[in-house]
């Protein structure tokens, strides 16, 4: 822990080491917050903000990590659940190891830790849960089926944590981004593809596309601006969207067109 400061919420951000939530941390410590990044090895880091070792697949790291911050701070105001893993590859092709090692960071690692911090925003009778899902959990997109069905896990989880939070003061809502220009295609688990792979014209070619949505993105700012946003609202939406027009389009494209037309739109964007 590197800083010292009796302002501003309590804020603990998953993921800070990079990419969104770094940003994310950089903004709102910068704001006059006490934010606590975590990551798994961040401690020692260079950043503006106080680090916590923190792996959200490890149970007793995230009760250590918490009971450090609550024991200086006496409290938890804001949780973001960002820490994430990327995945691609075709559904046939997936191990159940990597399978296993995305849900366990993208989806019970969101729901570890906001049994983790629960209690203490019980006690308070307040607190903010903010959990960055992504405009991908909307659909399943090719090559990404895992990755877009552990967001849309995120999603139906804080739909429930909203209603079930609210008697207690506490409340929660879903950020989806699209792209955004983080580390996220270095640190994207690429699924090896079997010697005769008939996926592997296709998916080579997908994956151009996947890494150029990152590339062309937007910026993290205005994802950590958007959460300063959130954080300072009295009352929360369930969902707030923030991507390019047509990444937020065919979320609507989705509902609108028959099922057929939709599915071609979406071969024809990555040429399959
Ligand atoms: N970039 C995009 O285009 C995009 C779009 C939609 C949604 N998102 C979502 O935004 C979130 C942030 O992603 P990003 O783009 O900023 O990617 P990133 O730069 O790869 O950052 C991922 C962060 O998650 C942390 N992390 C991974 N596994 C962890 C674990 N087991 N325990 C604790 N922390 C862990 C990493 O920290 P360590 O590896 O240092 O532990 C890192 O800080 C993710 O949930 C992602 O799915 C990103």
């Amino acid at each position: 822990m590197n800083q010292e400061s009796k302002t501003g919420k309590v804020i603990l951000i998953t993921g800070a080491s990079s990419g969104l939530g770094e940003e994310m941390a950089r903004h709102l410590a910068a704001a006059g917050h006490r934010v606590y990044g975590t990551a798994r090895s961040i401690e020692g880091t260079d950043k503006p903000f106080n680090t916590v070792n923190m792996d959200v697949t490890n149970a007793s790291s995230i009760s250590t990590a918490l009971a450090r911050i609550v024991g200086k701070e006496g409290r938890i105001d804001v949780l973001i659940n960002n820490a994430g893993l990327g995945i691609a590859g075709p559904v046939e092709e997936l191990s159940i190891s990597d399978v296993q090692r995305v849900l366990e960071t993208n989806v019970v690692g969101v729901l570890r830790t906001c049994q983790a911090v629960l209690p203490q925003m019980r006690l308070q009778k307040s607190g903010k849960i903010i959990n960055i899902s992504s405009i991908g959990s909307e659909m399943g997109l090719p090559y990404r089926g895992l990755y877009s069905a552990s967001k849309a896990a995120v999603d139906r989880l804080t739909e429930a944590l909203r209603t079930e939070l609210a008697p207690f003061g506490i409340q929660a809502c879903i950020v989806q981004p699209g792209g955004v220009r983080t580390d996220i295609n270095k640190n994207r688990i690429r699924v090896d593809l079997e010697q005769d792979s008939p996926y592997r014209a296709s998916f080579e070619h997908t994956y151009r596309l996947i890494d150029e949505s990152v590339e062309n993105g937007m910026p993290p700012l205005a994802f950590a601006q958007l959460v300063a946003e959130i954080i300072a609202a009295p009352r929360l939406k369930r969902l707030y969207r923030l991507g390019r027009p047509i990444e937020k389009l065919s979320v609507l494209l989705k509902r609108l067109l028959p099922s057929g037309r939709f599915d071609k739109m979406i071969r024809k964007h990555y040429g399959l």
